[in-house]
């Protein structure tokens, strides 16, 4: 039978765009991994989807003024996208938001009950009277309990690098409005991971995972704590019976179950609806989940003791490649500070496999790595051109030139042939083993490695200079013979790497069969047939020049300038031009979104003398809820102007560098107070 292979990437969050440094941390290593064993003739499935509930995504579609639905809706078709864009092979990519994924989300916790895993409390939860409901941590900031800085997050203070509970924080109040918090009482589920202490700790002392993963993962299954499961919010899986209205599960408690609904929707999608249970009920199925590696208590620790107390006896995960963090240039991806690299674009100007290559070759396996334009260009020119495209150029030519286009006979071996034959052989076993054991650095090392043993067996045999003496027609065949064999080498070992190029280059070798229906041992054993009409060979890898590679360096910081290309100054002014001007302190009164989709406000301000309207526009920046009862600064004495139908009296004063606004602060000031 078949060794059948469960392999999960890390569900995605849609609520943002993936970048390179997702992709070589998780998604690469995992399609690397899927394609070398799908080419090993293993009965592979590759599940992932988008992560679509939890406070994250609300918290981000708020700010995007979207619904959650709509917020998820979009993120969740461009990374799909993305996704196949960068040649990633899932056999099926789902979403958590798919009616499917409810019931299975909801038996999980049912039995979890019926066994007695799971405790009802009463909790004191952060609530804002101001927008009536409560405040998950996320939605939180305040004064960190440990050091005192005042912008603490939630959960984690960003000064001090303190954990604690939102409930901690002096002075909390709503991240969206700036309104202070209250506690109140909330009813909640709680799961009690305690219980699995003993359990988990005989499982994981079993597992032969990285020492990293090991360590962290005994340290923390020594002081398991009972965990909420649900939270107030009425965007996830809700709760399996009444009384629990506007309650839902947790998001890291629905997510990993989301590997089973996505594997069911595949089976339901492929007409055979049970086929599922192959993989998650099948003790002999063996479940690699890719992550990155700020997720590994939730695989290694909590969803295992979810499937602990389960029923149904479903796969615990066997491997868990867990992979560092990959930067960009020294600095971490972020798209809101624009560091970052556009994959349109740069999928415009180079090809996929000179991205995924750079990438495996530079995975964060052991270690934090980076992309740098300079390493790209480096693994480009020296590596795949200079080493494996030069090598496959210079022998396809050749015989093209010399040799009538055709495979070439092989005749007697001499020593030195044997040796470059067995020694590309080695070469291909130890990328074999490293393929297994989720060593993509030492994948793409090897794979060049063979590259500069064939370019070393061309030059010391030297062809060219067997062409000028006709008795040396059969060794020349054999020599030309044995290049195409470490091509057919090195077609297979990088074919999960650049599969497009390995595919290429299989082609160029004569074969009408793609490697990847072949298969690795085939591929190995099966013959060139000598003598077939070879097809007039490409360049397998364009040259980089460096004036491309300047260029993108150079948009890269001009894209970070961007963020603070400040106005400059304007024209000198007199003193009467201020004098003119009537800048006041207003209070909000009533504050109204003009239109949903508009970033226009209607105001009513109390100017201590009188009351007005002003339209303004930061609606994208402030709800109306916030503005209210906050001080502003407007231009009292400004002509009255027609905004939308509405006559707008005056105007607002913000702080702004084209993408942020902001209000100046002035709060202890009574309303009317003139600003000079
Ligand atoms: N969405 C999470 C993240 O991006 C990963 C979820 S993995 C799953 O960090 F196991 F929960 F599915
Ligand atoms: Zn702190």
């Amino acid at each position: 039978m078949k060794e059948k292979l469960l392999i999960t990437a890390a569900l995605p969050y849609a609520n943002g765009p993936l970048h390179f440094g997702h992709m070589a941390g998780c998604y690469l290593p995992a399609d690397c991994y899927a394609r070398f064993n799908r080419l090993c003739q293993k009965e592979v499935l590759f599940i992932c989807g988008s992560d679509e509930y939890g406070i994250a995504i609300t918290l981000s579609a708020e700010l995007a003024h979207r619904s959650p639905k709509e917020h998820v809706d979009y993120y969740h078709a461009l990374n799909i996208n993305l996704f196949a864009r960068l040649g990633i092979s899932f056999d099926h990519y789902s979403r958590t938001s798919w009616e499917g994924h409810i019931p299975v989300v909801q038996q999980f916790f049912l039995d979890l009950y019926q066994n007695g895993y799971i405790e009802e409390r009463d909790s004191e939860q952060l609530y804002s009277s101001k927008e009536k409901r409560f405040l998950a941590d996320r939605y939180v900031v305040g004064t960190c309990p440990k050091c005192f800085y005042e912008e603490a997050r939630g959960d984690e203070c960003p000064n001090c690098g303190g954990n604690f509970e939102a409930t901690d924080l002096i002075h909390p109040r709503s991240k969206l409005t700036n309104s202070p918090l209250t506690l109140r009482s909330s009813r909640h589920w709680y799961l009690l991971f305690d219980r699995f202490q003993e359990r988990l700790q005989e499982w994981i002392k079993k597992k032969r995972w990285k020492a990293n993963v090991m360590h962290f993962v005994e340290n923390y299954i020594q002081d398991l704590k009972p965990r909420a499961i649900t939270r107030d919010s009425d965007w996830g899986v809700p709760l399996p019976f009444a009384g629990a209205e506007k309650k839902v599960f947790y998001v890291w408690f629905d997510a990993p179950i989301g590997y089973i609904s996505a594997t069911k929707e595949w089976a339901e999608k492929i007409g055979k609806p049970d086929e599922w249970k192959k993989y998650w009920l099948d003790s002999t199925t063996n479940l690699v989940q890719f992550i990155g590696k700020d997720n590994i208590p939730f695989h290694a620790i909590f969803f295992p003791a979810m499937i602990m107390g389960q029923n149904v006896s479903y796969k615990l995960v066997d491997e868990l490649p867990a992979n560092e963090f990959y930067n960009l240039e020294g600095k971490q991806f972020s798209k809101s500070s624009n560091w970052f690299i556009d994959v349109d674009d740069f999928l415009h100007t180079f090809h996929l496999d000179q991205l995924r290559y750079t990438l495996a070759a530079n995975a964060p396996e052991n270690q934090d790595s980076e992309f740098t334009w300079q390493d790209f260009f480096m693994r480009c020119n020296v590596e795949l051109v200079g080493k494996f495209g030069n090598f496959a150029h210079r022998v396809l030519t050749f015989i093209q030139q010399n040799a009538a286009g055709k495979t070439p006979h092989c005749f007697a071996l001499e020593e030195e042939d044997k040796v470059f034959l067995e020694t590309t052989s080695h070469l291909m076993q130890e990328a074999k083993q490293n393929f297994e054991k989720f060593q993509l650095r030492k994948v793409a090392q090897i794979f060049i490695e063979i590259a500069s043993l064939g370019n070393q067996y061309f030059d010391q045999q030297k062809p060219w200079k067997l062409l000028k003496n006709g008795d040396m027609r059969s060794r020349l065949q054999t020599i030309l013979y044995l290049c195409m064999e470490s091509l057919k080498s090195l077609a297979i070992v990088s074919y999960p790497l650049i599969p497009t190029t390995a595919e290429k280059l299989w082609y160029f070798l004569g074969f009408s069969t793609p490697i990847i229906k072949t298969g690795w041992e085939e591929g190995k054993k099966k013959r060139l047939q000598e003598g077939t009409l070879l097809p007039y060979p490409e360049r397998l890898f364009p040259k980089i020049e460096p004036n491309q590679i300047e260029k993108e360096k150079k948009k890269l910081l001009d894209m970070t300038k961007q963020d603070l290309s400040l106005e400059p100054f304007k024209e000198e002014v007199d003193f009467s031009a201020i004098e003119a001007l009537d800048l006041r302190i207003a209070e909000v009164i009533k504050a109204e979104k003009i239109e949903e989709k508009t970033k226009l406000l209607k105001l009513e301000i109390d100017l201590g003398i009188e009351k007005r309207t002003i339209v303004s526009g930061i609606a994208k920046f402030y709800s109306p809820e916030a503005l209210i009862g906050k001080k502003v600064v407007v231009i009292a004495n400004l002509k009255p102007k027609k905004i939308r139908g509405i006559e707008s009296q005056g105007m607002l004063l913000v702080a702004t560098n084209g993408k942020l606004i902001k209000l100046p602060e002035c709060e202890s000031m009574p309303a009317g107070s003139v600003i000079s």
